[in-house]
């Protein structure tokens, strides 16, 4: 955050991981407002191999190693976490399965303990094992891994793993076989949020919205700088990972692009572009998901998918400039000393002006029910037509009522700045347990400028 913020103040722009620590609340980290916090979504792309059971049950599954030559027919099937105590034999950790049986075999490995998963296919392999199917545990929900396996494997959802351990549970002679079915491309579940995804609300500053969006990040294909096979004669060094590490660099990239059509916007400016033109719907125009499949939390999406074509054309732009964070650091109480830090310069923030994490220029809002109103002035900077009106349309969260003033913005100018104020109340009748988002969202003939609300209790 310190460096971040120095890079900032020279028009640097800084995009960070959100986190692997999903699907937990209060997981993020790199929550600075003077940053882009990204989150990670899966892309359309699937990887499929389709573990079929001894009971002809499908389990879908993904696998980057799609071998041609494994054989269709049912092969027997051994859980070493089901009878051994030593609970690394259910991880498959290294050497761990030397007391099991694991030779010609399909082995059931659970995902954790400590070892990565084409480690636990590598302990398989060791061990004499023919094949591996990694079983999702119940947080990572409908999320799976495409990776590049030492073995035959495929990494089966939640839903997957219930049904296996109950098979096995069924039979005394459990069987399965992997169908590799290659790439798939035109899933309509994307994008949805990876489980592994850290989620708000930001801990050091709970009034911004973290993480401000979402981005492909999930089974992403990339160089890498060695061959994954060891293989010192092939100069295919490619690989495919996950994680919000995958996920930034795309809005990254994304950001340059935006830096090279709009070299003048500010760090927070194109920050306000990517955030108020994100998508909120999957490919198949539907609320987008998470690995549960329900609708994502909006501490999960922040304002939404990114979507870099409309992103290039936001018409507003909320901008904040590097001197208004001194307000906003004043107002979180830290001493001068730690300001002064942030900025390496002295701030003294008795003369400085002091505000509400809500009151800076953010494209969105958090707010943190103790009061019953609040309050807050936000400017926006016409970068669309010189003359454009903008109307307000409010969609409240759930227990709060949500007022704009003026609802209207008449913009006769490029670059133009105009404010107005939003006031939320909770109503009566909101229970004490809110938490829940809606949006404001200013229209124009061509323009849809889209700044997501969260409110949550203090203690969520
Ligand atoms: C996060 O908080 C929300 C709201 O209280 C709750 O519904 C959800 O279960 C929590 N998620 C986790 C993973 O604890
Ligand atoms: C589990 O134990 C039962 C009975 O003790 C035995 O029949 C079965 O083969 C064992 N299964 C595994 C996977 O070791
Ligand atoms: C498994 O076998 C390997 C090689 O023989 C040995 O080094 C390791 O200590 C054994 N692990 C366990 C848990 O018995
Ligand atoms: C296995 O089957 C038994 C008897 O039908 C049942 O009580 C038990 O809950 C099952 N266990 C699992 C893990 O499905
Ligand atoms: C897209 O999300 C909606 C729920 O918001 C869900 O019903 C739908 O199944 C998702 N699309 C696909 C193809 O999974
Ligand atoms: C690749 O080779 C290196 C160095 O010899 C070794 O440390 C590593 O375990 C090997 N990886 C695989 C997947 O065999
Ligand atoms: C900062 O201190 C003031 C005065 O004690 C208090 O009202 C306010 O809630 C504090 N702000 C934060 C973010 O802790
Ligand atoms: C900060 O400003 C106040 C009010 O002007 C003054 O009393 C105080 O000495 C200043 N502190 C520092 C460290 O300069
Ligand atoms: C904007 O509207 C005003 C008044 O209607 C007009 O004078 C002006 O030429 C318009 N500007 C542009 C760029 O169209
Ligand atoms: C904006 O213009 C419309 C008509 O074009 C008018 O009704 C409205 O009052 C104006 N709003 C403001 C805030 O000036
Ligand atoms: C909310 O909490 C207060 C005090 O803890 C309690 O008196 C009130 O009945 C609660 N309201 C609702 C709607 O649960």
């Amino acid at each position: 955050a310190l460096g971040a913020f120095s890079a900032m103040e020279k028009g640097i722009f800084v995009s960070c991981s959100a986190g692997n620590s999903g699907p937990f609340n209060f997981s993020l980290s790199n929550e600075a407002p003077w940053i882009l916090t990204v989150g990670a979504s899966t892309i359309d792309r699937k990887l499929r191999a389709v573990a079929v059971l001894g009971n002809n049950e499908e389990l879908e599954g993904e696998s980057a190693f799609q071998p041609k030559d494994f054989p269709s027919m049912q092969l027997p099937i051994v859980y070493p976490g089901l009878n051994i105590s030593d609970f690394r034999a259910a991880y498959c950790t290294p050497s761990s399965l030397n007391n099991t049986d694991v030779k010609g075999k399909i082995v059931l490995c659970e995902i954790g303990g400590g070892t990565t998963r084409i480690a636990k296919g590598q302990a398989v392999k060791n061990a004499g094992g023919i094949a591996m199917i990694l079983l999702n545990i119940e947080r990572q929900g409908f999320s799976t891994a495409a990776d590049s396996h030492v073995l035959p494997a495929t990494n089966v959802n939640y839903e997957g793993t219930q049904k296996i351990i109950a098979y096995i549970n069924s039979t005394s002679t459990p069987t399965a076989t992997i169908v590799f079915k290659g790439t798939v491309i035109g899933d309509k579940s994307a994008p949805m949020v990876a489980s592994f995804s850290s989620r708000g609300p930001s801990r050091e500053s709970p009034g911004i919205l973290k993480p401000d969006i979402i981005g492909p990040g999930v089974n992403i294909l990339a160089a890498w700088p060695i061959s994954v096979e060891n293989n010192s004669n092939t100069k295919s060094t490619f690989n495919i990972i996950s994680g919000t590490s995958m996920s930034c660099p795309h809005l990254s990239g994304i950001v340059a692009l935006l830096k090279s059509t709009h070299p003048d916007w500010s760090p927070a400016a194109i920050k306000s572009a990517i955030m108020t033109s994100a998508d909120i719907v999957n490919l198949s125009d539907t609320l987008i998901e998470d690995e549960r499949l329900v609708p994502a939390n909006i501490f999960a999406t922040g304002a939404g998918h990114v979507n870099p074509s409309k992103a290039n054309d936001p018409g507003l732009i909320y901008d904040i400039e590097p001197r208004d964070y001194i307000p906003y650091l004043c107002g979180l109480n830290y001493t001068n000393r730690h300001i002064s830090v942030i900025l390496q310069r002295k701030v003294n923030c008795s003369v400085e002006s002091s505000i509400l994490e809500g009151q800076l220029n953010y494209p969105s809002f958090s707010i943190m029910f103790g009061s019953s109103s609040q309050t807050y002035t936000r400017t926006m900077t016409n970068v669309g037509e010189a003359n454009a009106t903008y109307t307000v349309n409010i969609v409240p969260p759930q227990g709060v009522s949500v007022t704009v003033k003026p609802p209207t913005l008449n913009f006769s100018d490029l670059n133009q700045k105009l404010t107005y104020e939003v006031t939320f109340r909770r109503l009566d009748t909101a229970s004490n347990t809110t938490n829940s988002h809606g949006y404001l969202l200013w229209k124009s003939s061509k323009h849809s400028v889209r700044s997501p609300v969260a409110v949550f209790e203090t203690k969520l």
